[in-house]
């Protein structure tokens, strides 16, 4: 077998989850150590659910960092820290997000949630890219960012204004900063994710797989198929290798065909 084949996708890579403490992020980092990272580096405000992610992930190299991706220091903070004690920094998953355990229909929109939303999810998820890609720039490092986004960046939802508007931002945060650093050999694409059971569903009513069966099956065309943080996880896993090596600017849906169904519905 040649060498290259015996490799793993991401040997000797270091990484970054935010939000890697749950959900998506928490599996995101398991995948991506399983694809033979070097380092994997778990930041998230849970800091006890947090640490147990990182030492049940087993890497050798795998840190959980207290990071709270609203304040910039602190994630600046983070980054220096990775890359002082990893050696590098060649993965960003900008993955933490939140959404408002309202209704936040227009008519009622509540400006406070709305604030704590769009400062996750759009001006924190600015700060990570922008501090990741400096630390990349610096080091030299042809380096991959991966943002998540939604199908709700696609699609217009009942009651989720906020979370919408601000998984919007993201794809425009995605596209502008692929541009500018593309020159600079870094890569920065997302990946959309349709409904995932994850404690961030729960907060909005859905806890079952029967719950997001009802909520989802009318718009989604791939029948029958249960979405997994792990499918999420290997898209970012690919963006994040160089079989991904000329992709840049991307949004990767990974949602049973959620964007793409039509207006009318025939099911
Ligand atoms: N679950 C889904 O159906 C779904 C669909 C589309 C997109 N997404 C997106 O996927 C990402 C992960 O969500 P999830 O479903 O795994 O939810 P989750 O609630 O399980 O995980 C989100 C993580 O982000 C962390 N977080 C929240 N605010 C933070 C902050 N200020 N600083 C640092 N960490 C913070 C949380 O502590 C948590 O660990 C989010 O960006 C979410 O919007 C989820």
């Amino acid at each position: 077998m040649s060498r290259n084949l015996m490799m793993k996708k991401l040997q000797g890579k270091v990484a970054i989850v935010t939000g890697g403490a749950s959900g998506i992020g928490e599996t995101t980092g398991r995948v991506l150590a399983g694809h033979g990272a070097r380092a994997v580096v778990i930041a998230d405000i849970q800091s006890e659910k947090g640490r147990a992610v990182a030492e049940s992930i087993g890497l050798e190299r795998c840190s959980y960092v207290q990071c709270d991706v609203t304040d910039e220091e602190q994630v600046k903070a983070m980054i220096e820290w990775t890359a002082k004690t990893y050696g590098g920094l060649d993965i960003m998953v900008s993955n933490a997000g939140t959404v408002s355990s309202l209704p936040q229909t227009i008519l009622d929109l509540d400006m406070s949630e709305y604030d704590r939303v769009m400062r996750v999810n759009a001006r924190g998820m600015a700060a990570c890219v922008k501090q990741a890609a400096r630390k990349m720039v610096e080091m030299g490092t042809r380096g991959a960012i991966i943002c998540t986004a939604s199908t709700a960046a696609e699609k217009a939802t009942e009651d989720l204004t906020d979370y919408v508007m601000s998984k919007r931002a993201v794809l425009g945060l995605m596209r502008s900063a692929s541009l500018q650093l593309g020159p600079r050999g870094i890569r920065v694409n997302s990946v959309s994710p349709g409904l995932v059971l994850t404690p961030l569903v729960w907060k909005i009513g859905m806890v079952t797989q029967a719950d997001s069966d009802k909520y989802m099956g009318p718009y989604t065309s791939l029948k029958g198929a249960t979405l997994t943080a792990e499918n999420v996880a290997d898209a970012v896993a690919f963006l994040a290798s160089d079989e991904a090596a000329f992709v840049t600017g991307v949004d990767l849906a990974v949602d049973c065909g959620a964007i793409a169904m039509p207006f009318h519905l025939s099911n």
